[in-house]
C-alpha cells in the first residue's frame, strides 16, 4: 500500500504540472461516458498509467477515460480504479478539480476495497488518503506533508446538490428545500473533488446527485467517483448512500455503471432516509 501511496503522490505532482502548463483543449475522442475527452484528460490518464505500471502489487486498472479495464503485473493484488481528472471541463474557468483513485483488493467491487484516495487541485494541492483513518495532506515544497486527521461532525450547515433541477423527483426538491428552511448555506461548484472536499473539511452537510428524469441511475460512477468517496465518508464518521442503500453494498455490473448518491454526515443523511424511504 506504501508504494501505491508514493506513486499517486507523483502522480498528483505530474498532473498539477500537466494542468499548469496549458489547457490543451479537446481531442476528437469520447470517453465510455459519451463525453468529449479534454486532450489534459487523456494526458493525467497517462500519467496514472505510466506510474502504475511501474508498482508490481498493482494488478489491474480501469480508468473512466478508458472503455476497458487494464492488466499490469499478474501477480499483484490489487486493482485501482480512477478518475484522471474529474471535472476537468472546470479547468478552463480556473475552478478546482481533482484525481480519485479506490484500491480495491483481488478484484473491483464496493465490497473488496480496502483504500481509497482522492487529490484535490485548488489554489493549492491536497490530498486525503482513507485507509484505517481519514488522513490530509498538502502539497509544500514538492513534497506532500501530513496536516491532520479529518473527522466528520453529526450534522453540518452545507447542501451541495447536483443534477439538473428541472429533472429532479418532486420529493427530491422538497428534501433539498427543507435544509435549505433549516439555514443550510449552497455550496456547489459542479466538480464533486471539491464539493465533497468542502463539506468534509467544514464538518459536514449533504452531497447530492439523485436519480433524475433524464438520468434514472445518476450520473457519478460507482467504481470511480461513487464508491472511493462512499469509502471516504464512511471512515470520516459520515455516511453514504443511493437514497435507501448503503453505497458500499451495492453490486456492480460494468466498470463504468452509475448510480444516485448521497454523501453526508449523519443528520443530513437520516433526512435523505426519511424522505426516500416513503417515496
Ligand atoms: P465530468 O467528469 O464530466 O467533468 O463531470 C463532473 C462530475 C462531478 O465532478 C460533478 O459533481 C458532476 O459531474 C456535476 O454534474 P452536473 O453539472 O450535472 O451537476
Amino acid at each position: 500500500m506504501d508504494a501505491i501511496f508514493e506513486a499517486i503522490q507523483k502522480t498528483a505532482k505530474r498532473i498539477k504540472t500537466a494542468i499548469d502548463i496549458k489547457d490543451i483543449g479537446y481531442s476528437q475522442q469520447e470517453n465510455s461516458s459519451g463525453e468529449t475527452q479534454l486532450q489534459l484528460d487523456i494526458k493525467c490518464d497517462m500519467i496514472i498509467e505510466e506510474e502504475f505500471s511501474k508498482i508490481s502489487s498493482i494488478h489491474t486498472i480501469a480508468s473512466e477515460e478508458k472503455e476497458k479495464e487494464m492488466l499490469l503485473h499478474k501477480d499483484g493484488k490489487y486493482f485501482i480504479a480512477y478518475d484522471p481528472l474529474d471535472g476537468s471541463s472546470l479547468v478552463d474557468v480556473n475552478l478546482s478539480v481533482g484525481s480519485i483513485f479506490g484500491i480495491y483488493e483481488n478484484s473491483f467491487g464496493a465490497k473488496n476495497m480496502v483504500a481509497s484516495c482522492y487529490v484535490v487541485f485548488g489554489p493549492r494541492v491536497e490530498m486525503v488518503f482513507a485507509h484505517n483513518k481519514v488522513k490530509m495532506y498538502l502539497l509544500q515544497n514538492d513534497e506532500f506533508e501530513f496536516v491532520k486527521e479529518v473527522r466528520l461532525n453529526e450534522k453540518g450547515k452545507l447542501n451541495a446538490p447536483g443534477g439538473t433541477q428541472q429533472n429532479w423527483k418532486p420529493y427530491h426538491k422538497e428534501m433539498v428545500d427543507s435544509l435549505f428552511a433549516e439555514g443550510y448555506r449552497l455550496r456547489y461548484s459542479g466538480g464533486m473533488v471539491p464539493d465533497l472536499h468542502q463539506i468534509l473539511l467544514k464538518g459536514g452537510g449533504l452531497f447530492s446527485y439523485p436519480a433524475t428524469s433524464d438520468k434514472p441511475d445518476g450520473k457519478l460512477r460507482k467504481l470511480f467517483e461513487v464508491f472511493p468517496f462512499a469509502f471516504v465518508y464512511k471512515k470520516a464518521g459520515g455516511e453514504a448512500i443511493d437514497g435507501k442503500n448503503d453505497l458500499m453494498e451495492l453490486e456492480h455490473n460494468h466498470i463504468h455503471d452509475t448510480s444516485p448518491c448521497f454523501f453526508g454526515s449523519k443528520y443530513e443523511i437520516d433526512k435523505v432516509k426519511e424522505v426516500y424511504g416513503r417515496n
